[in-house]
């Protein structure tokens, strides 16, 4: 490959500098370390929702009330905490109105360790054990904990349902209902307890919260927009001049290496191929799957990059421009 000229260099050694300055106003090496840090350790049923046991967590503003939850294979692991210190319990389903259809794993924790159970919401406003009504109780495991600040309760139930009075955990949007109560009847009504109704997708975890914590922030500055769109052009300039250096060669270049670089040239559009057919199937099954607008954009832009990628490895490598320039200057029009 002849050597790179001045305005290609520049180009990448800006483009990259810019890089590095949105990554840092992104915080990326803070993230990428606690990403690291961060592996989510084995789940334990003993009460507790500690720091990274589960994959996803919601907690509802306005009642305090926490869902924490993972998927393993074909079970869920979840776990349901409240500041009140009665019964704590999550719904999964339901048609309603109200609490009517739902899926409940209620518990309580008394001097003899936890109770926790699998009900069914028989009306808008009652929940009856599901072995009650011709159902069965499917929980795995079970286990609580109750302290001055609250009572939590964890479980383990299959994705699938069984009967009836099961409803199954699958892709989408899922309503999830949670109350709680400082009475440790399990049939007393949550009056002076709390509760909420959600509707989380439990294969991708709650939506990104406003502000931190998200993997990428709601809006972006003046300044990041600004960053972004001259690194792009940079790198694009540069990534370009590379291209077509290392496509043109040399005039004087071996037979040998010519044949070589069509050999990479293939090999590059074919994994520009898979690319770009991974690209669209999963920007497919995003939009079946309901995946947030930015999942869709970033795999559509990852599409379309590979399809630009192949058209200009094919023209540079394949497409012999010399012989185009004579015939045009020979006037035979194409
Ligand atoms: C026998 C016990 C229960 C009684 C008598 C009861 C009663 C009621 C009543 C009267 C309402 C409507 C008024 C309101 O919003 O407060 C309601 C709503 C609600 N209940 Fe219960 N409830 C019981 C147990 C539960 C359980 C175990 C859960 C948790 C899965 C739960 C979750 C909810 C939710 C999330 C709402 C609001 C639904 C909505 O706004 O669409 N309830 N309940």
């Amino acid at each position: 490959m002849r050597r790179l000229d001045r305005l290609t260099w520049a180009a990448l050694g800006a483009g990259t500098l810019l890089f590095v300055l949105l990554a840092l106003t992104f915080h990326l090496p803070q993230r990428l370390v606690s990403l690291v840090g961060s592996r989510p350790a084995a789940h334990r049923l003993d009460g507790r929702i500690a720091p990274g046991e589960y994959q996803f967590e919601y907690q509802d503003p306005a009642s305090k009330l926490v869902f924490a939850w993972s998927i393993v294979g074909d079970q869920l692991y979840g776990a349901v905490s409240s500041p009140d210190t009665g019964w704590v319990a999550v719904g999964f389903g339901g048609g309603g109105p109200l609490m009517y259809g739902s899926d409940i794993v209620i518990g309580d924790v008394d001097a003899h360790g936890a109770h926790v159970e699998e009900d069914w919401a028989n009306t808008p406003t009652s929940h009856v054990p599901e072995a009650a009504v011709g159902g069965h109780d499917d929980l795995l495991g079970s286990a609580g904990l109750k302290t001055a600040s609250g009572t939590t309760i964890e479980f383990v139930r299959p994705l699938a349902a069984h009967d009836t009075t099961q409803e199954a955990i699958v892709a989408g949007q899922t309503r999830v209902l949670m109350a709680s109560t400082e009475s440790s009847d399990l049939t007393a009504y949550h009056v002076e307890g709390h509760k909420a109704v959600a509707l989380l997708n439990l294969f991708a975890g709650p939506p990104a919260p406003a502000g931190g914590g998200a993997a990428l922030p709601d809006h972006l500055t003046d300044v990041q927009i600004m960053l972004a769109a001259w690194m792009a052009v940079l790198l694009l300039i540069g990534l370009h001049g590379v291209a077509a250096r290392w496509a043109e060669g040399g005039a004087e270049e071996p037979a040998d290496v010519s044949r070589e670089r069509t050999g990479v040239a293939v090999a590059l559009i074919v994994v520009l191929m898979l690319l770009e057919l991974a690209a669209l199937v999963a920007f497919a099954v995003g939009i079946a799957l309901g995946w947030p607008v930015w999942q869709l954009g970033v795999s559509l832009a990852a599409g379309l990059l590979a399809l630009a990628g192949i058209v200009v490895l094919y023209s540079r490598a394949f497409v012999r421009w010399e012989a185009v320039r004579v015939e045009r200057d020979d006037g035979i029009p194409w």
